[in-house]
């Protein structure tokens, strides 16, 4: 399916992405520097979200006001950290990832960003991690942002709700990665998707959304929903 687009279209995506960027994100040292560190540790910056996907998810914490924020699959850190630039002092991201490597590395750029104090990495598979934590009742998170194996999607999504106050939003990254997002398409990421659209369909407790997206990226989509 993949060859359906050439890599002529995805460049003129990937320099729309650029154009619309020029205008609307200001350049930014402290982002850059965790690019290039990610980078020279060996860490697969490609895979984390865009620069305007960042600044998408910082703006929705605005929007709602967020001031706990639950990540699921940190890479290193760098939509941790446009997150926490969203946050008021007194915030906090709390981020899960798997890798040893990658959690070093989301120190070293957390720390260099001068954001140490609102970014907490929990090492480990993150459903035990999501498991073990209760929801706090003086502290609910107001935002999970899921971005880890795409196969544990739904797994995310359950624990994610347990997690949240009433009212909260949670994004998963990648509902639409190995498109098309129909069951022609056997990768097992996608069927992670389609399983969570599967259990969101008969889920009273959520509304959600699919936005496909396109960019620097290539082709993709965000869930959106919301915890009523
Ligand atoms: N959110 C990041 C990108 C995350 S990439 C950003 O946009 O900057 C996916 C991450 O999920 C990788 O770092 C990978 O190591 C981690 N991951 C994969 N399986 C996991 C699991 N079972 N538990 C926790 N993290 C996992
Ligand atoms: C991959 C993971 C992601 O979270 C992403 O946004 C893009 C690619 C990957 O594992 O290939
Ligand atoms: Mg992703």
């Amino acid at each position: 399916m993949a060859s359906k687009i050439t890599q002529e279209s995805l460049d003129l995506w990937t320099r729309s992405d650029h154009y619309t960027n020029s205008f609307l994100l200001r350049p930014d040292p402290v982002l850059d520097a965790v690019v290039q560190n990610t980078m020279d540790k060996g860490v697969d910056h490609e895979i984390a979200v865009s620069p305007a996907q960042g600044k998408f998810l910082n703006l929705i914490l605005l929007s709602i006001g967020a001031k706990r924020v639950l990540e699921v699959g940190s890479l290193g850190g760098y939509s941790a950290i446009w997150m926490a630039c969203a946050l008021p002092d007194d915030g906090e991201v709390v981020t899960l990832e798997l890798d040893e490597l990658h959690a070093q590395v989301i120190a070293e750029n957390v720390k260099n960003a001068g954001l140490s104090s609102k970014v907490k990495v929990i090492v480990g598979p993150a459903h035990e991690s999501m498991l073990a934590m209760q929801p706090e009742p003086q502290a609910p998170f107001d935002f999970v942002f899921i971005d880890a194996d795409k196969e544990s999607a739904t797994k995310y999504f359950i624990e994610a709700k347990r997690l949240l106050r009433k009212g909260g939003v949670i994004i998963v990254d990648n509902v639409g990665q190995g498109w098309p997002v129909d069951p022609s398409n056997t990768q097992p990421g996608i069927e992670g998707a389609r399983e969570l659209l599967r259990y969101i369909k008969d889920d009273t407790e959520v509304e959600a959304t699919v936005i496909h997206t396109v960019g620097a990226k290539g082709f993709d989509g965000f869930l959106y929903a919301i915890c009523k």
